[in-house]
């Protein structure tokens, strides 16, 4: 089983990137054959400003060695790395309809936002779906968000084959992630275009105070409180193990407890994961030569996969003769 994800570079990752994401990816390197990689390309439809993209990228790459991203046994890699994406990418779109693309959720949400409608933001899905094909990948992990992304991809994996008369490219599946909706400070959902984030690496001291405001409502500490309805609940019942969370379960049902108490416990859960994650990254940090060695490697190894996916790709439409195919 070959597993696919990619992150865009676009902002600092917070805590629903992790819960969301990030922590199925690293779970997944021990089970299967895993490539992860920064989508640069796709950050290229709103980050224009060639320094950001820089450090933006080195963060990403930062950030998933530092949460536990083992690249012994997971590949990870730049988008850009791998050019060959964008060749696929424009075969895609030529066996592909306007009417999927302007269906698209993803596409419509991010115009309402008032992002500007350039035919990259456009043509996302053409290069999301070159990107898991590329690879034969057969699963990717991603969030609700993403999936229709997925089905997008397995329709012109199918057009793709059934126009060329072949079986080159090979229909992947979306896996959602467990939790799928982490809840920001506000209760709304966790992201960055909300303001509501607590990020992955900032100090302890921010990050505790974020999350001691996080919001909730005014019922007195004596009172009894429901669980079901509280933000701080719901970041507890993602972190805390089952049979602490039967506790603060009961303790909020009880009375007698207040939010801060429960703000106090997600803040110490949020140290003892990402309090030696911080620690490794800043260690990290000072080695980017290290770093850079990680994503080069990975890119020349999946390189080698993706020309070969290409190789017959081009072969199955015509753009090289048989005979002067070279393996
Ligand atoms: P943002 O909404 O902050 O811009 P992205 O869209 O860059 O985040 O998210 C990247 C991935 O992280 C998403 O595809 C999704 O899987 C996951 N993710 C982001 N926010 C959340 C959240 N609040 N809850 C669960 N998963 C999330
Ligand atoms: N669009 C994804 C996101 O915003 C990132 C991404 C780009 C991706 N290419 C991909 C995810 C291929 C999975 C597979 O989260």
């Amino acid at each position: 089983m070959r597993v696919l994800s990619g992150i865009q570079p676009s902002g600092k990752l917070h805590l629903g990137n992790y819960l969301g994401a990030i922590r199925q990816h690293i779970e997944l390197q021990d089970e299967d054959e895993a490539l992860y990689f920064i989508a640069n390309y796709h950050s290229l439809t709103t980050v224009h400003d060639a320094e950001r993209m820089r450090q933006l990228t080195a963060d990403v790459a930062l950030d998933y060695l530092a949460l536990g991203l083992d690249p012994q046994k997971a590949m990870l890699f730049r988008q850009s790395d791998i050019p060959e994406v964008t060749e696929l990418a424009w075969i895609l779109s030529t066996v592909t309809g306007r009417g999927l693309l302007e269906r698209a959720h993803s596409y419509k949400d991010k115009v309402a936002k008032g992002i500007s409608a350039s035919m990259g933001l456009m043509c996302y899905p053409l290069l999301m779906a070159a990107d898991i094909l590329i690879y034969r990948s057969n699963l990717v992990p991603v969030g609700k968000d993403q999936v229709q992304h997925i089905e997008m991809t397995q329709d012109m994996a199918g057009y793709f084959n059934n126009t060329f008369g072949c079986e080159v490219l090979v229909r992947p599946e979306p896996r959602l992630n467990a939790a799928q909706v982490v809840p920001g400070i506000d209760g709304q959902k966790m992201s960055k275009s909300y303001g509501n984030t607590i990020d992955l690496f900032d100090t302890a001291k921010k990050t505790r105070k974020r999350i001691m405001g996080i919001k909730t409502d005014s019922t007195p500490v004596e009172d009894t409180k429901n669980p079901e309805t509280c933000n701080v609940f719901a970041l507890l019942k993602l972190m805390a193990e089952p049979a602490e969370l039967e506790e603060w379960d009961s303790r909020y049902r009880k009375g007698g407890m207040g939010y801060g108490e429960a703000k106090g416990r997600v803040a110490e859960l949020f140290e003892e994961t990402f309090g030696p994650a911080r620690e490794r990254r800043d260690k990290l940090a000072t080695d980017p030569d290290y770093v850079e060695d990680i994503l080069v490697t990975a890119a020349a190894k999946v390189r080698v996969m993706a020309e070969e996916v290409m190789h017959d790709v081009r072969e199955a439409c015509g753009l090289v003769t048989a005979k002067k195919v070279q393996r």
